[in-house]
């Protein structure tokens, strides 16, 4: 039996394909090829010295999908694609529903269709909204989300669980990342974004490697230690572990989970600049700006449940992410 990795070309996917194949599990990767390059997935062959099956099909494409269950004996489904550029989809809200509901919508039925019923859903830190207390526990409650994109991830954990309820053949793993960061060790693979970054670690290596000119802090009157925006991010290697870890629990039959992957700790736009100046000795200089709109003062998770029930935990720290991020951004200054 095989795990198709929906998305599997992109960042997190590419990296989850790694850690699968390390584990021994079969893969089969699904990918329009959207936001990622075929060349990540012949990466990950050099990484893993196996070969990836790979079906380039929309997740909207019924026939495509119903022809990828007939032809492979799929156990479970790990869930990454979808789009996921927060500022694109204030503009763009049709595209992001039609991508990742209405996409998800008709996996869903093809799935059940061929009698699989095992999901791992990538979801978000971003469904809390604006927290109440941190660091978040997965009984927070989901919150006010600020944009279509996040949106989709709420509906659609709504929507996995009302699936859930109606037929409790289905099980349910909905992974709620915070920042993931960082690249494989090998500076194989990595993430490699469409034109000028959004997210604050691509756009550091940009400035780092002289594509951009300086970094624009968003914000330093927030309520945090320094005045900056507070994040949890996480290793992509971290990430990519804990569907592994998923996949052992989905074995055993769990019904409907969430679970938090994140370090537990809060790191400031700030704090990030000056670990990844130490940690590569590269000078980043960055201006003040005005606060980004949508954006909170501080989001970490408490990861304790992942921990004991997955067994579970990030094990890179903050310089291990900005020394692996920064030998990606070296090894392909123009990405793919
Ligand atoms: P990514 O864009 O690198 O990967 C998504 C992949 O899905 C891409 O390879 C893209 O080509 C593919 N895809 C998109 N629409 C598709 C479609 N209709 N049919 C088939 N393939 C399609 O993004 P990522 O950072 O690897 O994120 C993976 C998942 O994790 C996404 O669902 C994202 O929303 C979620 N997530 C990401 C972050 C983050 O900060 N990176 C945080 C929380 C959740
Ligand atoms: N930031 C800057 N300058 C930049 C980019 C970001 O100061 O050029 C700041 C932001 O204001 C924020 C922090 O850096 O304080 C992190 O911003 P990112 O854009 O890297 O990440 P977000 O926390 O806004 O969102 C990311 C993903 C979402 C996901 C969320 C989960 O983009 O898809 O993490 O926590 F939902």
């Amino acid at each position: 039996m095989s795990i198709l990795v929906t998305g599997g070309a992109g960042f997190i996917g590419s990296h989850t394909v790694v850690e699968l194949l390390n584990a021994g599990e079969d893969v089969v990767v699904l990918d329009n090829l959207y936001n990622a390059s075929p060349e990540s997935l012949k990466r990950v062959e050099e990484i893993t010295g196996k070969t990836v099956k790979f079906y380039e099909t929309d997740i909207r494409d019924r026939k495509g999908l119903d022809d990828l269950f007939a032809n492979e004996k799929i156990e479970t489904v790990i869930h990454f694609a979808g789009l996921k550029a927060v500022g694109e989809s204030v503009y763009k809200p049709w595209e992001y529903y039609d991508n990742n509901i209405t996409g998800t919508l008709t996996l869903i039925d093809s799935m059940r269709n061929h009698g699989v019923k095992n999901m791992i859903f990538s979801s978000s830190a971003t469904v809390y909204g604006d927290p109440k207390v941190v660091p978040i526990t997965e009984d927070a409650g989901k919150g006010n989300v600020t944009n279509p994109y996040g949106w989709t991830k709420w509906m659609l954990e709504q929507i996995l669980t009302d699936i859930y309820n109606a037929d409790k053949e289905w099980n349910v793993i909905l992974l709620r990342y915070f920042n993931p960061i960082g690249a494989h060790k090998s500076g194989l693979i990595g993430e490699n974004p469409n034109g000028v970054p959004n997210n604050l670690m691509p756009y550091i290596t940009q400035v780092a490697i002289g594509k951009l000119k300086e970094l624009g802090v968003f914000g330093d009157d927030y309520p945090t230690h320094d005045g900056t925006g507070v994040r949890d991010y996480i290793h992509v290697v971290d990430l990519a572990v804990g569907h592994v870890k998923a996949i052992e629990k989905i074995k055993e039959n769990v019904g409907l989970e969430i679970y938090n992957l994140g370090t537990g700790v809060g790191v400031s736009v700030l704090d990030l600049v000056h670990a990844f100046e130490s940690a590569n000795g590269i000078k980043i200089p960055y201006v003040i700006k005005a606060r980004r709109e949508g954006d909170v003062a501080t989001c970490y998770s408490d990861a304790s449940k992942a921990k004991r029930e997955l067994g579970w935990e990030a094990k890179y720290n903050i310089e291990d992410m900005c020394k692996d991020s920064w030998r990606f951004q070296q090894k392909n200054p123009e990405g793919y």
